[in-house]
């Protein structure tokens, strides 16, 4: 199903605000602005767990990561990445290994002075301004800049990004073009909103506040998103709600785990 959201994405944004810097301030990061901060504390009034679910997200995000470099993974491409800032990917995966490569794509461009400045001196990651949903631009560009070495395992992660992506532009077969460039002992990491009553019905209100032409959100259900695993074996626990996905022993995960709407996986390449 298919429900307007009022929030910018990119060139769907409203004026300079956009996404990534709304995460960037929910999540303690320093590159947002004032749009950007206004608008998500709009959002909090009228979907006041979304910015609960940005956190939430963020810290799978280190699980999944800790866990793939734990199973040998050196290489990420991370689909939608937003601003690598806040606890990143590169900063998790280099932590453990310096020499851990990183490629983020995202096709806001108004994000791409903050990107360079955030990796700036870092040989090791890099930012394409690209659209994910033309796997062939991306993976010829990783080939020509030997950014990434298809030879060896990648873990392509797909984290609150499918969401973005409606089904008439096939992101199963998005996802599956990405996976089939990798070689065997590669990974899919990703979340996915799942059809949650309360989100909605946030979204809905949210919508009712007339900001702009608003971009559509996909709302997948848990036996959808296993479509994105097809061909995968699936990492224990399977698809669960993130919170529930490898949490750390001192994770706290609230009341009612299995209500959070966001489902989590990841996937190995047999
Ligand atoms: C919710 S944010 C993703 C956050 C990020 N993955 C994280 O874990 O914090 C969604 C991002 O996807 C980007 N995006 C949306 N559609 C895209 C597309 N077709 N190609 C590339 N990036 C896209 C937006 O610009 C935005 O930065």
């Amino acid at each position: 199903m298919a429900l307007p959201i009022e929030a910018a994405g990119g060139e769907q944004g409203v004026g300079a605000l956009n996404i990534a810097r709304m995460d960037d301030y929910w999540l303690g990061g320093r590159h947002h602005r004032e749009v950007d901060r206004d608008f998500a504390d709009r959002v909090a009034i009228t979907a006041p767990y979304v910015p609960y679910l940005v956190r939430a997200q963020r810290k799978l995000l280190r699980r999944m990561v800790r866990y793939l470099m734990d199973q040998g993974v050196r290489q990420f491409l991370d689909l939608g990445s937003g601003l690598p800032t806040a606890g990143h990917v590169h900063e998790i995966a280099q932590d453990k290994d310096p020499a851990a490569r990183v490629v983020y794509v995202d096709r806001d461009s108004s994000i791409v002075d903050d990107c360079h400045q955030l990796l700036a001196g870092n040989d090791n990651a890099a930012l394409l301004d690209t659209d994910i949903r033309e796997p062939g631009t991306v993976l010829d560009v990783l080939r020509a800049r030997c950014l990434l070495d298809l030879s060896e395992p990648v873990a392509v992660l797909a984290i609150a990004i499918l969401q973005h992506i409606p089904d008439s532009d096939d992101p199963a077969g998005m996802i599956t073009a990405y996976l089939d460039a990798t070689c065997p002992g590669s990974y899919l990491a990703l979340t996915h909103y799942g059809p949650d009553e309360h989100l909605m019905t946030g979204i809905t209100m949210f919508s009712q506040m007339k900001f702009g032409r608003p971009p559509d959100v996909t709302f997948r259900d848990r036996t959808s998103v296993a479509l994105f695993f097809s061909g995968l074996e699936l990492v224990e626990p399977g698809i669960v709600p993130i919170v529930d996905w490898r949490p750390d022993p001192t994770d706290d995960p609230g009341i009612n785990p299995e209500r959070h709407p966001i489902f989590a996986g990841v996937g190995r390449k047999p």
